[in-house]
C-alpha cells in the first residue's frame, strides 16, 4: 500500500489575518466540518493506502496535529520539525521514515492545505499513476490552468509513458508573461502532490541536493520520541538548506512525469484563490460569512463575528476577523505575504 506523507508545515501567510502563526491555514475549516488537514488525511482511505500516514509538521503545532487526527480517528507517525526548512527537507524526512517501514515503499506526498472535494476521483488518479510511479518516475498530478497564476509550478507534458507523460519542462512560479505563454503552450499546473518510490526520490535528492539528504538523515537518526511524537534532531535539521521540493528536485530531475487530472482542485493559498473557490453572486462578488455588497463588482468579502458592508467599490478584498481588518486590491493578493513578513520584523 501507498504510504501517505502529509506535509503540514506551511504557515499560510498569504491568508492573513485568518491564518496566524499559532493557527496556520491547514488547521482552518473552510465551509467544512473538517480542517483542510483532516480532509487531507481522510482523502487517503481505502485499500490503496496504508492506514497509518506519516505527518511532517512544525513542533509548535504538534497539539493541533494530534487533536485533528484524534478527532477523525487516524493514527499516524508524527515527525516534528524544530524549525521550518521548507518542503524538500520535509518530504525527505517522510521518505526516510517510510523506508524504515518498507524498503520498497511508495509514497504519496500531500500538501495538507489543498481542497479536493472528490476523494474518489483523487484515489482513482493515484491508482492510475501507480504503474509509472512504480517504474521509478517522480509523479505529479497536472491540473489544466484556467488563469495565468504565478503562484504555481507549470509542467509541460511530453512523451507518453504507461499512463502518464514524461515532464519535458517544469517551471516553478513563472513571471506572469511566461505563465500566459505556458498556458497557451498546453502546460499544466503542478498540483503539488507527488507519488513516487521513496528510494527513487531519495536517489534523486542525493544527486541534486545532497546537503538536504545528509542533514535530514542525521536529524532522523538522532530523533527522539516524546509522547506520540518523533522530534527530529535540532542541530542536524538546522543544517538542511531551506529549499522547496520544486526548485530542489522537480525542476531539475529528468525522471518527472505528470498525470493529467480533471478533478476539482485548489490550493487555497491566497485570498485570490479563496475568491476563485467561492461561488460568486451575479455581480461577481464572493461573500463568505457576514458580508454584504451594494453596487459593487468583483469583490471578495470574508467576515467573521460581525457584519461587513461594501458600497460602490470594485475588485477589492476585505477580510475582517475579531481583531484584524485587511483591505486590499484583489490584484495584490500575493502581497499579503510581504505584509506579514513586515509585521514579524516589527514584532
Ligand atoms: N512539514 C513541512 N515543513 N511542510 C512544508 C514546509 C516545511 O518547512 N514548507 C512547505 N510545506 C508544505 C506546505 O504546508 C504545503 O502543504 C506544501 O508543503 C507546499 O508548500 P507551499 O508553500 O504551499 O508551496 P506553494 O503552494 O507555494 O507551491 C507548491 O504547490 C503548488 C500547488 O499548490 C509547488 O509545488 C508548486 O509547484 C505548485 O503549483
Ligand atoms: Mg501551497
Amino acid at each position: 500500500p501507498i504510504i501517505p506523507v502529509i506535509l503540514s508545515g506551511g504557515s499560510g501567510t498569504r491568508l492573513w489575518p485568518l491564518s496566524r502563526r499559532s493557527k496556520p491555514k491547514q488547521f482552518l475549516r473552510f465551509a467544512s466540518p473538517h480542517s483542510l488537514f483532516q480532509d487531507t488525511a481522510l482523502r487517503c482511505r481505502g485499500g490503496l493506502f496504508d492506514p497509518r500516514p506519516i505527518v511532517v509538521g512544525a513542533a509548535d503545532h504538534r497539539f493541533l496535529i494530534a487533536e485533528d487526527l484524534l478527532e477523525i480517528g487516524v493514527e499516524a507517525d508524527i515527525l516534528l520539525e524544530p524549525e521550518a526548512r521548507n518542503s524538500c527537507a520535509a518530504i525527505a524526512a517522510g521518505c526516510l521514515q517510510a523506508l524504515k517501514r518498507d524498503r520498497n515503499a511508495m509514497v504519496l506526498a500531500l500538501a495538507a492545505d489543498h481542497r479536493i472535494p472528490d476523494s474518489e476521483a483523487f484515489s482513482a488518479a493515484v491508482a492510475s499513476a501507480m504503474p509509472d510511479g512504480e517504474a521509478g518516475a517522480l509523479m505529479t498530478f497536472g491540473v489544466r490552468p484556467d488563469r495565468p497564476a504565478t503562484a504555481y509550478g507549470y509542467v509541460r507534458p511530453g512523451a507518453k509513458l504507461a499512463r502518464a507523460f514524461r515532464v519535458e519542462a517544469f517551471v516553478e512560479k513563472p513571471e506572469r508573461a511566461d505563465a500566459i505563454r505556458h498556458m497557451r503552450d498546453g502546460y499544466l499546473w503542478n498540483s503539488g502532490n507527488f507519488l513516487f518510490r521513496a528510494d527513487a526520490f531519495i536517489a534523486e535528492l542525493d544527486r541534486l541536493e545532497p546537503a538536504v539528504l545528509e542533514a535530514v538523515s542525521a536529524a532522523l537518526a538522532g530523533a527522539r520520541s516524546d509522547l506520540d511524537f518523533l522530534r527530529l534532531d535540532e542541530a542536524a535539521f538546522a543544517r538542511a538548506p531551506s529549499i522547496s521540493v520544486d526548485y530542489a528536485v522537480m525542476e531539475r530531475t529528468t525522471h518527472a512525469a505528470v498525470l493529467p487530472v480533471d478533478y476539482d482542485w485548489s490550493d487555497v493559498g491566497s485570498w485570490d484563490a479563496v475568491g476563485h473557490a467561492t461561488a460568486p453572486d451575479r455581480d461577481g462578488n464572493a461573500v463568505i460569512g457576514d458580508g454584504m455588497v451594494i453596487d459593487g463588482r468583483g469583490n471578495l468579502v470574508h467576515s467573521e463575528s460581525h457584519l461587513t458592508a461594501l458600497i460602490g467599490v470594485d475588485d477589492i478584498t476585505v477580510v475582517a476577523t475579531r481583531d484584524c481588518l485587511l483591505v486590499a486590491s484583489r490584484a495584490r493578493a500575493q502581497d499579503v505575504k510581504a505584509l506579514v513578513s513586515r509585521l514579524r520584523e516589527e514584532g
